[in-house]
């Protein structure tokens, strides 16, 4: 046989991974193997495979003959929408995707290539973890990863696919990465698997209620976004990388401008309610913002107080966050602090400009998010917001009270442009709390306190509770016909399209965490 078709059977034998039994057992638990995962991702014929040939050198408990082709882990890089992405996939097929020293190897090159080229790299998990059989070799070779992930953080969109087991500290990396994806069903993620737990607390729980995909979209918020299945998951991880630039040096992929959904402004005049106490649903507005209608929410079963999410305004991406009054009225707690100051980080680490939507009436009162230590999550968010050097504007919508307005990107904390609504309510606290506080003794003389309170509370509201002080104050720049909001929004990013804003140089701030 010549040298090309051993070559080339060879390279078949290799590329069947543990063999045609396994990939039917993979296929009977509804999972992909590695390649066809690869090919669903990368645009057709552009993934180009590295190490194929690499394969263990342990010895020890039976390794001597184990059979491992590409040590269980296929990596390379390709065209994803045309642009450079580096990729490592996890083969269940081989040793159960188990991570070895070379396994491991293989990830950190394509790693270190994924860095110093500028692009961005998707590690898709499907392991039983670390090789028990290489001992310390593999706990060495996930050190190697997570380092990676945190030297590439801020310079390289990180995104983690969970589609099958990842168990014990190999969570990490993906916890370490920008954008963590499960696909339900077969993606499980856990520090401690189920036997574990009950063999030390006698809880009892299923691999899928610890570790599955509902679980960490809506309880740990540990994923960023969740699919019925491997087809919609790599479907939507492409639209995901649409948003994002290559790189912290690059910009965002321009898109051709479209204009917003048809009868955009009408809608807008009365989307959001004259009256305070009514809800009503944040992304109705966002949707109305963006090109075509198109938002993709980040995050969208986790802290759904906070909206958060990728727009795009005249074909320029844009991150959009916005209270969601519908749900506790749109009060910041704990889990939307956290959601918030880690989205707003990633904008701009990104330079991806940032629009925030500001609806809340303040924090959520209560023990539990005393005790839970919301003074420091809540903090996380004014950092975040204050160290954010990419264009920031933000659009006052109604209530905008005390601290958690000081927190929503307002002027003091680095806004650039402030826009507001008629309905915009900014002020200290809210008319009814503030006139109890400053009218006590009108109201305890009054003959009839019910009317006089809501005299008092009215009156307040005309005199502070409105856009007019703040705009008069310049903390406003403009109170806006809510039909002008395309309009409004697309003339401030355009101006400070070039914004440039230096900080201290330091090695790094200490963020509250
Ligand atoms: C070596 C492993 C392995 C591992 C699975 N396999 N995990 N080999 N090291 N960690 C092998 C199995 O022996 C089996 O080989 C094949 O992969 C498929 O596994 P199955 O058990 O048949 O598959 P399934 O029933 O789907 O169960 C998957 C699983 C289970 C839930 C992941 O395999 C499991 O619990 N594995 C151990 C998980 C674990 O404890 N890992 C270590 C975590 S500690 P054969 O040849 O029999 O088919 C850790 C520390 C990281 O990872 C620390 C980083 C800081």
């Amino acid at each position: 046989m010549s040298d090309w078709r051993q070559l080339e059977e060879h390279r078949r034998e290799l590329m069947a991974g543990g063999g045609q039994n396994r990939i039917e057992r993979q296929h009977a638990a509804q999972k992909w193997t590695a390649r066809e995962r690869l090919d669903a991702l990368f645009d057709p014929g552009s993934f180009v495979e590295l190490d194929l040939f690499v394969t263990h050198r342990s010895t020890l408990f039976g390794m001597a003959e184990a059979k491992a082709p590409g040590d269980g882990v296929v990596t390379g890089y390709g065209a994803i929408g045309g642009r450079l992405v580096y990729a490592f996939a996890q083969d269940f097929t081989v040793l159960g995707g188990s991570l070895g020293e070379m396994h491991a190897g293989k990830i950190h090159k394509v790693q270190d290539l994924a860095l110093k080229s500028g692009a961005p790299i998707v590690g898709i998990i499907d392991s039983g973890g670390a090789r028990i059989q290489e001992g310390i070799d593999s706990l060495n070779g996930y050190g190697g990863i997570f380092l990676r992930n945190t030297l590439s953080s801020g310079v390289i969109p990180q995104i983690s696919v969970i589609v099958g087991p990842a168990a014990g500290g190999a969570v990490y990396s993906p916890a370490l990465t920008d954008f963590v994806l499960m696909s339900e069903g077969i993606g499980q993620m856990y520090i401690t698997g189920p036997q574990v737990i009950e063999s030390v607390t006698g809880e009892k729980v299923t691999h899928e209620e610890l570790g599955g995909a509902r679980t960490h979209a809506r309880k740990s918020g540990n994923a960023h976004l969740t699919f019925a299945n491997e087809a919609d998951l790599f479907a939507g991880l492409k639209d995901l990388l649409s948003f994002l630039p290559s790189n912290n040096a690059a910009e965002p992929p321009r898109h051709e401008a479209a204009p917003p959904p048809e009868g955009f402004a009408e809608r807008l005049r009365s989307v959001v309610p004259q009256d305070p106490n009514k809800p009503y649903d944040v992304r109705d507005v966002i949707r109305d913002l963006c090109d075509r209608g198109d938002f993709l929410e980040i995050m969208p079963e986790f802290a759904k107080n906070m909206v958060t999410g990728f727009g795009r305004i005249e074909g320029r991406a844009v991150a959009i966050v916005g209270n969601q009054p519908r749900v506790l009225a749109g009060c910041l707690d704990i889990d939307a602090s956290d959601k918030l100051a880690r989205f707003v980080r990633f904008a701009d680490s990104f330079s991806i400009p940032l629009v925030t939507f500001v609806d809340t009436p303040g924090y959520l009162p209560g023990t539990k998010q005393e005790y839970g230590g919301i003074i420091r999550h809540g903090a996380k968010v004014l950092y975040a917001y204050a160290e954010a050097s990419v264009a920031k504007v933000s659009v006052v919508l109604r209530k905008a009270y005390g601290g958690a307005y000081l927190a929503m990107c307002s002027r003091s904390l680095g806004a650039d442009i402030v826009l507001a609504f008629p309905t915009a309510e900014v002020a200290v606290m809210g008319p009814d709390g503030a006139a109890n506080i400053i009218f006590r003794r009108e109201l305890e003389s009054a003959t009839d306190p019910v009317a006089e309170r809501q005299r008092l509370v009215e009156t307040y509201r005309a005199e502070f509770a409105s856009p007019f002080v703040a705009a008069a104050h310049g903390y406003v720049d403009q109170v806006i016909d809510p039909g002008e909001l395309r309009a409004s929004v697309a003339h401030a990013l355009w101006a400070l399209k070039e914004k440039r804003e230096d900080r201290h140089a330091k090695k790094h701030g200490n963020i509250p965490l």
